[in-house]
């Protein structure tokens, strides 16, 4: 069932609260690929229905062109999800829907979180998920949400977001989901050309060697490594590659021990913009 207004879906929602049904909420800006339906699959199995929400949300885009670009197949979506088994509700809503008059962000404070890689080079990008975030958590009331590891700097920032905002929601990460050579999957794979997605490949394969190498090598020298490893393909352009630790995501200068490390990188493949990460010990 597709809802494009928040009463509409109230009224529904209210029903299955009702009968006790716990509400398990998967947010998504739509083009979904199998490793939604993953979310999808994982919320459904934990909860008596699942709300996808679809919307693109211009907030979080810090490029015109990307957001303009952003693939869009309502259609296809609504019918990926029809394939699923269980009551799933979708919510695909107009910006003023959800954000009113002004659709404009919240600025916050997620303690650093925010700042680097992700933050650093799409300036804005968190306080805009910050913000339809929590108009999507107040609109749904979910008791669990459901987040991918490939986004794993914006898993984190959605837990300090449900803490700032006290927001009775668990969070819970999910993996990667990702094509059998290896890149994961997003929608903006769709905008690759057949070489750039074989090329891409590529990331995946330099994120396994540098956690193959990571016992034996400095952060620098990894850093340097994967620096070459890029600069010799003549499809793909490296934008940062980080080893950060992965609860606080405060980049790594020097290994010490009891930390938990991941690798984070965010390459172009022409105009398209991919991002992966991987734990590293
Ligand atoms: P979107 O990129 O559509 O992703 C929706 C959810 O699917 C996110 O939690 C993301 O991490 C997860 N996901 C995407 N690709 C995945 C993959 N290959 N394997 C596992 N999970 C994957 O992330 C957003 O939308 C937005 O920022 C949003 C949270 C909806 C706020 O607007």
């Amino acid at each position: 069932m597709i809802f494009n207004q928040q009463q509409s879906l109230h009224k529904e929602l209210s029903r299955y609260r009702a009968l006790q049904k716990t509400i398990g909420f998967v947010p998504t800006m739509g083009a979904l690929h199998t490793g939604h339906l993953s979310l999808v699959e994982k919320a459904l199995s934990q909860n008596g229905i699942v709300v996808v929400s679809i919307f693109v949300n211009p907030t979080q885009f810090n490029n015109a062109s990307d957001l303009q670009k952003y693939p869009r197949s309502l259609d296809q979506d609504v019918k990926l999800l029809q394939t699923l088994n269980g009551v799933v509700l979708i919510y695909a809503p107009k910006p003023s829907d959800l954000y009113g008059k002004q659709v404009i962000s919240k600025h916050y404070d997620f303690g650093g979180l925010e700042n680097p890689m992700e933050g650093k080079f799409r300036k804005g990008h968190f306080d805009g998920v910050g913000t339809v975030l929590n108009l999507l958590f107040r609109a749904i009331r979910p008791d669990k949400a459901y987040f991918g590891e490939k986004d794993f700097q914006q898993l984190q920032v959605v837990r300090k977001l449900v803490q700032l905002e006290k927001l009775p929601v668990e969070i819970v990460g999910c993996p990667i989901s990702r094509e059998p050579h290896g890149l994961a999957m997003s929608s903006r794979n769709n905008r690759l050309s057949d070489t750039q997605f074989e090329e891409a490949g590529l990331i995946y394969q330099t994120l396994k060697e540098v956690q193959y190498k990571f016992d034996q090598y400095s952060v620098t020298k990894l850093k340097d490594w994967v620096q070459k490893q890029f600069s010799k393909n003549a499809h793909l352009e490296l934008e940062y590659f980080e080893i950060a630790i992965a609860k606080t995501l405060k980049p790594a200068v020097r290994k010490r021990s009891g930390n938990t490390y991941r690798a984070f990188i965010a390459v172009f493949a022409g105009e398209v913009r991919l991002i992966d990460n991987m734990a590293l010990n």
